[in-house]
């Protein structure tokens, strides 16, 4: 897994953790149009604003799960700040696996699609906590302009230009794999510096109150580097969007009901463990 330390310094002000803008996601809660007491899964689910602004705006209910111990606390300081105590909880586990249980109507993953193995592997997994005819949403990169060359697809850090589609041709493989592309909201050049630029100032503040600690050097390194190589390649050659999904076929309850070792009870020994 990745040093989630750096993320908590670097992403220490971000309540959402994707480079969609509050308003963004608030729009698209809205246009979902989501039944009072709707239940949603939230996995890798950061600071937890979905489900919080969701929860005040469209009295959803919910459960998230992140491995980062720092966003699960800004997760439940937001939902206690926004009065949602009593609808939404958050624990703090590995979500690779994580099967809810009992099947709920929405089931999220929103920029943690290697929890799944890739975004089949996601769906697949998603799926599992699923009540027939429920819906997925799922955060997802894309390229926005594909690179031509091997420095561009350095700059970018990625192997191959075969990592990630265009849109139509992720839209098309969502498609392909069974789901009907219901709602989408995509990032713009703005909304991505406003995810990106806080980073800079967030890892600058804290490497200046820092100076002995053993990420020090890392964090000047990522600060030297990032703008650049953001303005450079991030900022023109990726998208990213949340998408929503239905099932193309009906959906069929989990077979067991959820209740195998990766639900709800499994996770929380595991964090119980953990933590002991
Ligand atoms: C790009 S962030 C998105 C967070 C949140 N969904 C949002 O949009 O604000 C990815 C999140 O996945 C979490 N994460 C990464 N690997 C994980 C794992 N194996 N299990 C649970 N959470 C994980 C990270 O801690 C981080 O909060």
């Amino acid at each position: 897994m990745f040093d989630l330390r750096i993320f908590s310094i670097r992403e220490s002000g971000h309540r959402i953790h994707n480079p969609l803008t509050e308003a963004q996601l608030a729009a698209f809660g809205g246009a979902l149009d989501l039944p009072t007491g709707a239940r949603l899964l939230d996995l890798g689910c950061g600071s937890g604003e979905l489900l919080s602004t969701w929860a005040r705006d469209h009295h959803v209910t919910g459960l998230g799960v992140d491995a980062n111990p720092d966003f699960i606390a800004h997760a439940r300081a937001r939902a206690d700040e926004l009065g949602v105590t009593d609808s939404v909880r958050f624990v703090e586990a590995d979500a690779t696996g994580y099967v809810a249980d009992d099947a709920v109507d929405v089931a999220a993953c929103v920029g943690a699609t290697w929890i799944g193995g890739g975004l089949a592997g996601t769906l697949d997994l998603l799926r599992k906590s699923l009540k027939p005819g429920g819906m997925l949403l799922i955060g997802e990169p894309y390229w926005r302009a594909v690179p031509t060359t091997a420095e561009a697809l350095a700059g970018c850090g990625v192997r191959s230009v075969e990592d990630y589609l265009t849109l139509p041709d992720l839209l098309a493989s969502l498609g392909g794999l069974g789901w009907d592309v219901v709602e989408m909201v995509c990032a713009t050049e703005e909304s991505w510096d406003r995810y990106q630029a806080p980073q800079w100032l967030a890892m600058r503040r804290w490497a200046d109150a820092h100076r002995g600690h053993e990420l020090h050097d890392e964090v000047r390194r990522l600060l030297a580097t990032e703008p650049q190589q953001y303005a450079a390649y991030t900022r023109t050659h990726f998208g990213w969007g949340l998408f929503a999904l239905i099932a193309r076929q009906p959906t069929s309850a989990p077979a067991d009901g959820g209740q195998g070792p990766s639900g709800l009870a499994g996770v929380e020994a595991a964090s119980d463990r953990a933590r002991s």
